[in-house]
């Protein structure tokens, strides 16, 4: 039985660049393994949210967890926040992580980038607190999409450290998993290559939307005028709409569309309109759980409570341990 570590930031509702990335690992893998699935409020500050809204967010993704199939008798659901040895371990590790490795990781670079009237602190050391958050548990596993890999890489060289500085064998080493195979990055709508909240209006689906605001983004998609030579290669645009397609829609309708587009007869407007109704059924059983899971107060703050517990009974002992390594000793 491995241990399983992972977590998503609370920016609004999941889509389905966050299911097919992670959550739909989270939900098989809690049937076999140790599993402790967060959402990430820590992280989320870096971004400043507004107080007001902050809980809301919290709230959704632990309501959004459950409405996928995540069960709180199989793992273990808490807020990052509710267990503050994560920040603990955080101060541990910002010790020895050198600024240089933490200014050539390609996401804060990308935040420089996207925010740069905000290039905190946290930013820079966002990497630790992910490291923090993983091997609080001695997680072994550690299942994420394709932009965490190099956040995985920076946590096995941190866990390493540790274990060099002070000669221990401690921590193991955490790697990135999807279902044993290669991480996935599911594209946006709008062209962009990645399906994510903060990569324009209209980029990702999520999977509390309505059929119509489905419909409408999904008509809205990118294309172009079609290929004029038989089996032309894809402009990325194209190859996006087919790998939705490829998660979301029946083989055969794949390649119905495939076979059109090699024969160069395909009409985007109709592959489109088929996306749209397959998003639409592959998104109908989460929307309604949503909305059920979400109007039952006692029951998501039950879950949430006892996540808390079973996640600090874990990080505490490790935290205790932790610090007796490092030398600290009670008068
Ligand atoms: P976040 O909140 O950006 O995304 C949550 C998870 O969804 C995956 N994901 C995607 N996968 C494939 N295609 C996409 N378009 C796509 N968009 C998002 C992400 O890879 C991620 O697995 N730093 C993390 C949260 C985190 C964490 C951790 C994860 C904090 N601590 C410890 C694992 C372990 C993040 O910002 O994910």
């Amino acid at each position: 039985m491995e241990t399983v570590v992972s977590g998503i930031r609370p920016t609004g509702n999941l889509h389905l660049g966050n299911y097919f990335g992670a959550l739909r690992n989270f939900i098989s893998m809690q049937n076999e393994h140790n599993c402790y699935f967060f959402i990430a409020d820590y992280h989320s500050l870096t971004t400043h949210p507004t107080p007001g809204d902050l809980h809301g967010n919290v709230r959704q993704v632990m309501v959004e967890y459950l409405a996928a199939g995540l069960d709180p008798e199989k793992c273990t659901l808490y807020v990052q926040s509710d267990v503050p040895e994560t920040a603990e371990m955080y101060l541990f590790l910002n010790m020895n992580a050198y600024i240089g490795e933490l200014e050539r990781c390609t996401s804060f670079k990308d935040k420089i980038r996207q925010q740069p009237q905000n290039v905190n602190a946290g930013l820079l050391t966002y990497p630790t607190l992910m490291a923090a958050d993983i091997i609080l548990h001695k997680a072994t596993k550690v299942p994420v999409g394709k932009d965490q890999e190099q956040h995985l890489e920076m946590t096995r060289q941190f866990s390493n450290r540790f274990n060099r500085m002070y000669n221990v064998e401690y921590f193991p080493e955490p790697q990135a998993f999807n279902f044993g195979n290669e991480l996935v990055k599911i594209p946006g709508l709008n062209g962009s290559g990645k399906m994510g909240k903060s990569e324009g209006e209209g980029n990702a689906i999520f999977l509390a939307d309505e059929p119509e605001a489905i419909r409408k983004k999904v008509m809205k998609a990118v294309t172009d005028s079609g290929p004029t030579e038989p089996n032309q290669a894809k402009p990325e645009a194209i190859q996006n709409i087919f790998q939705l397609m490829k998660v979301v829609s029946a083989p055969d309708t794949l390649s119905f569309f495939e076979e059109q587009y090699n024969t160069c007869k395909i009409r985007y407007g109709d592959m489109k309109k088929q996306l749209a109704v397959d998003m639409i059924s592959f998104t109908e059983p989460f929307r309604d759980k949503i909305k059920a899971i979400s109007a039952d107060e006692a029951y998501v703050s039950r879950v949430a409570r006892i996540g808390k517990e079973k996640a600090q009974e874990s990080a505490s002992k490790t935290i205790r341990e932790v610090r007796e390594i490092i030398g600290f000793k009670r008068f």
